[in-house]
């Protein structure tokens, strides 16, 4: 049966543009004239109840080639770090809303559903800088100033951002390997309790936004970071604490040319899904740091398989409801930023291709390996 066999007008619409759409879109042209698939992911993904989006750097906004792209392919935004702690309050008490305000004006203009990243991130080094005073002379009144702190937080963004329909309420709280809570000025006197005053000042703020936890397992051999997910996750739907979603970042360098054990992960999906959570795919990216051939050939399409291989399996789970790239062209990717980590780049010293769209924002198989899978995924309410 032809899994687009739901397509709106629009999409249709969409379907019958793709001969145009393909000039555009470089080497996948052909393959989505044979396949008559609409135009944009986002369209893709609508046809199977999904949603497909990118995250965006607030100063990245005037280029109108990405503008035009982002345009095309999604549905929803996500900022790359405006919306962050450290970024919103530099100097305790100041504030700086303007990368997250032209974000939130971008969504509303180009008619984007927006995501919010993050409120809350404990890890030291990701809180803003002022924190580090407090830890120095943290004594015991140190829980009751973290629990200030994430409330004010979190009400003074949330009230700020009222159209937003996604939060990353709490990013990246469990260490890898050993699973246990990253050591933070704010974890330290709350433990996983931060995960209660965060989701439940988020709740009370905006009652019918999605409430997401954020981290990076993934579908590698250990099982820490798994196993530390399903119980701080398990523990706190136990308390009560409002969670609607676990965002699963899917930055998968780590995994691509190296073991992957796709039945723990099929067996982590389920556990989620049993929990009543939904499921969001919300940085996907695939470096190539992995993979030893300079070949430009050779390193797309292994991107690619893998790419598609780790959707197919993730989006098989029906409770999955978005695909999120973290950014559409190695162009802006910051793994080709100047601060991006020595030991994280090729050794070769070559620009690492993570991303659908290549430096001259031309498709790569990455972006028909998405479309494919979005094309190919059951079909959910
Ligand atoms: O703003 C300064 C700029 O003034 C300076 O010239 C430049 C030189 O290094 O640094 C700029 O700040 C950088 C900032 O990105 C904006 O580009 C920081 O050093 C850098 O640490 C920061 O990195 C971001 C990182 O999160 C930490 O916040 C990356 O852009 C962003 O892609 C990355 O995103 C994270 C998600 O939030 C969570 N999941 C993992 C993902 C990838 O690491």
């Amino acid at each position: 049966m032809n899994p687009l066999n739901g397509l709106t007008r629009r999409n249709t619409l969409g379907a019958a543009l793709v001969g145009i759409a393909g000039l555009a879109l470089g080497k996948t042209a052909s393959v989505l004239a044979d396949t008559v698939l609409p135009l944009g992911l986002d369209a893709i993904a609508q046809t199977r109840g999904l949603r497909f989006g990118t995250a965006i750097a607030a100063g990245k906004l005037n280029q109108r080639d990405l503008v035009a792209l982002i345009d095309q392919e999604c549905g929803v935004i996500v900022a790359e770090n405006a919306f962050k702690w450290k970024q919103i309050e530099p100097q305790k008490g100041s504030f700086d809303f303007k990368g997250a305000d032209a974000i939130a004006s971008f969504a509303d203009n180009h008619k984007k559903l927006l995501r919010g990243h993050n409120l809350v991130w404990p890890g030291n080094e990701f809180q803003p800088d002022w924190m580090k005073g407090k830890a120095a002379q943290s004594g015991k009144d140190t829980a009751a100033w973290a629990v200030k702190m994430i409330r004010q937080h979190v009400a003074l963004m949330i009230s700020r951002f009222p159209d937003i329909m996604s939060w990353d309420v709490v990013n990246e709280a469990v260490k890898p390997y050993t699973g246990k809570l990253n050591a933070s000025i704010l974890t330290q006197p709350l433990g996983d309790r931060l995960l209660d005053v965060a989701f439940k000042m988020a709740r009370q703020t905006a009652p019918k936004a999605q409430l997401v936890y954020n981290d990076y397992m993934s579908w590698g051999i250990g099982v820490g970071h798994r196993d530390g997910v399903l119980r701080l996750l398990e523990g706190a739907i136990k308390r009560g604490v409002p969670i609607d979603a676990l965002g699963i970042q899917s930055h998968l360098w780590a995994t691509l040319d190296r073991p992957i054990d796709e039945l723990a992960w099929r067996k982590f999906l389920e556990e989620i899904e049993a929990m009543g959570l939904d499921i969001l795919i919300t940085e996907l990216d695939c470096s190539d740091r992995n993979v030893i051939s300079k070949n430009v050939a050779v390193r797309d399409a292994e991107t690619a398989a893998f790419v598609k291989g780790y959707l197919d399996v993730t989006l098989s789970f029906k409770r999955t409801k978005e695909v999120l790239v973290w950014g559409l062209c190695d162009r802006d990717s910051y793994m080709n930023a100047a601060f991006f980590a020595e030991s994280r780049r090729r050794p070769d010293g070559l620009p690492l291709r993570g991303q659908p769209y290549d430096t001259e924002l031309q498709a790569k198989p990455m972006r028909q390996a998405i479309a494919n899978a979005l094309a190919a995924a059951p079909a959910r309410s």
